[in-house]
């Protein structure tokens, strides 16, 4: 299942965050992709707002992951921007993480191996200065063999 959202504010955005985030059930692993200020954190505060509201979202990229607890469901934030290998990402505990809780992670073309089956893929894309274009997919795995 695909959706496209086209954003033309930071508020927006969060709002979409918030929104996407009213439909996890809290297990969920969500790969984020974009550029630079594509508005990846944004989106990330929109989950919290909703999922943890007592919660502050900063951005990760010096602390590499984030933990917000206390709300609807544990909320794991990983910035993968400066991991350049499996070695780095290991020692960062990302591993240990996915199991309770969702985990959101941005820059996720970097780990593309340490993404699990199943995850959302989250796409940004700048379309103008303000405007971004917000692609969420969901794999149903869907088994019509037998
Ligand atoms: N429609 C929009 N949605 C989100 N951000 C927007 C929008 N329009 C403008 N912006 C601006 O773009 C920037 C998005 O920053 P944000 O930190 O969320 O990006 P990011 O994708 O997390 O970047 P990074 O890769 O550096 O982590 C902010 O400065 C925000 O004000
Ligand atoms: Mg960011």
């Amino acid at each position: 299942m695909k959706k496209v959202y086209i954003s033309s504010s930071l508020e927006q955005t969060e709002k979409i965050g918030a929104e996407f985030a009213a439909s996890l059930n809290g297990d969920e692993f969500i790969a984020m992709y974009g550029d630079l200020g594509a508005g990846k954190t944004a989106f990330v505060r929109g989950m919290a707002s909703y999922i943890c509201p007592l919660c502050r979202v900063s951005s990760p990229s010096y602390t590499l992951i984030n933990e917000y607890v206390g709300g609807k469901f544990p909320l794991y934030h990983f910035d993968v921007y400066r991991i350049t290998d499996d070695d780095a990402l290991y020692s960062t505990g990302f591993y240990d993480y996915p199991g309770s809780g969702v985990c959101v992670c941005e820059w996720s073309e970097n780990i593309p191996y340490a993404i699990p089956q199943g995850a959302i893929r989250i796409t940004l894309e700048h379309l103008g200065e303000n405007e971004r274009r917000i692609t969420v997919i969901r794999d149903q795995n869907e088994d019509f063999s037998d």
